[in-house]
C-alpha cells in the first residue's frame, strides 16, 4: 500500500531550471514524486531528474515516446539508465512494444497514454479518429495490457472502465486534477484528488494548483492530505 505522499506527483512545468530547483526547495518533504515534461526536459531538466533521483526522489519523464520501434528501445535504455521511476509513451502497440524491450532488467516503468486529457471528441475527430474517447482509450488499454506495459495515464473518469481492463496489477496516473476551487485551465476531463483516489486510481499528476499557488507547499499538503482521507474509501480497498 502506497504512503498518500507518494501518490502526489508534482508536475514541474516551469520554464526555468532556476524555478524548479526553487520549487523542489520550498517543498521540501512535501513532494517526494516529480514529473518533468518538455518544458523543463528542454531546458536542462534531465539533469535535475539526476540530481532529484540522486537525492531520494522519484521523477517520472514525462515524454511521451512515439518514433519508429528501434528509436524507442534504445531511447528507453537511456531512460532506464538514468533510474527514473515512470517514463510515458503514447499507446500504440509498436512504439509499447519497444517500450517494453527497452526496460528490461530495470526498475523503469512503463506508462502508456491512452488519449490525451486535453482531448474531447471532436479533438479525436478532427485528428482522423471515428471513434469517441471511451472507446478509443479502451481499445488502447487493452492493447498496452496485452503488451506488458507497467501502467496508463488516464482521467479520473476513465479509472473505474480501465481498471476493469488493465486488472490491478498496472498503475493508472491520473492528471486533469483540480482540487475544488482551482482554474480548470485547458483540461477538459478534470476531478478533484478524493474523487480520483476513490475511483481507484494510484498516483494523482498535479501541475498548475501547485506550481501556481501563492503558497505552493501548502496547496500540495492539502492535496496529500485529502488524498490520505479519500484511501479508506478506495474501490477495491
Ligand atoms: O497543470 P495541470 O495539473 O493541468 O498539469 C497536468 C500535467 O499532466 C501536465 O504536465 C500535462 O502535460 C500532464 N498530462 C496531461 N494529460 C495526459 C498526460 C499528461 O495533462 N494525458
Amino acid at each position: 500500500m502506497l504512503d498518500a505522499r507518494e501518490r502526489l506527483i508534482v508536475a514541474l512545468d516551469v520554464p526555468s531550471l532556476r524555478e524548479a530547483e526553487a520549487l523542489v526547495a520550498r517543498l521540501g518533504d512535501t513532494a517526494v514524486f516529480y514529473k518533468i515534461g518538455y518544458q523543463l526536459g528542454f531546458a536542462g531538466g534531465l539533469g535535475l531528474a539526476a540530481d532529484l533521483i540522486a537525492s531520494g526522489k522519484q521523477v517520472f519523464l514525462d515524454f511521451k515516446l512515439h518514433d519508429i520501434g528501434n528509436t524507442v528501445q534504445k531511447g528507453v535504455e537511456s531512460v532506464a539508465k538514468l533510474g527514473a521511476t515512470f517514463l510515458t509513451v503514447h499507446a500504440y502497440p509498436q512504439t509499447m512494444k519497444a517500450a517494453v524491450a527497452g526496460r528490461e532488467g530495470s526498475k523503469l516503468r512503463i506508462l502508456g497514454v491512452t488519449v490525451l486529457t486535453s482531448y474531447d471528441d471532436a479533438d479525436l475527430a478532427a485528428a482522423g479518429y471515428d471513434m469517441s474517447v471511451p472507446e478509443l482509450a479502451a481499445a488502447r488499454a487493452e492493447q498496452a495490457r496485452d503488451i506488458g506495459i507497467d501502467g496508463l495515464v488516464c482521467s479520473a473518469e476513465e479509472v473505474r472502465r480501465l481498471r476493469d481492463i488493465a486488472g490491478p496489477g498496472m498503475v493508472l496516473v491520473t492528471p486533469g486534477i483540480r482540487p475544488a476551487g482551482s482554474a480548470a485551465g485547458d483540461q477538459k476531463r478534470i476531478v478533484t484528488p478524493a474523487r480520483a483516489i476513490e475511483s481507484g486510481a494510484d498516483y494523482l499528476v498535479v501541475g498548475r494548483p501547485v506550481v501556481e499557488a501563492r503558497d505552493p507547499k501548502a496547496a500540495a499538503e492539502a492535496i496529500v492530505s485529502e488524498i490520505e482521507h479519500a484511501t479508506g474509501n478506495r474501490r477495491g480497498s
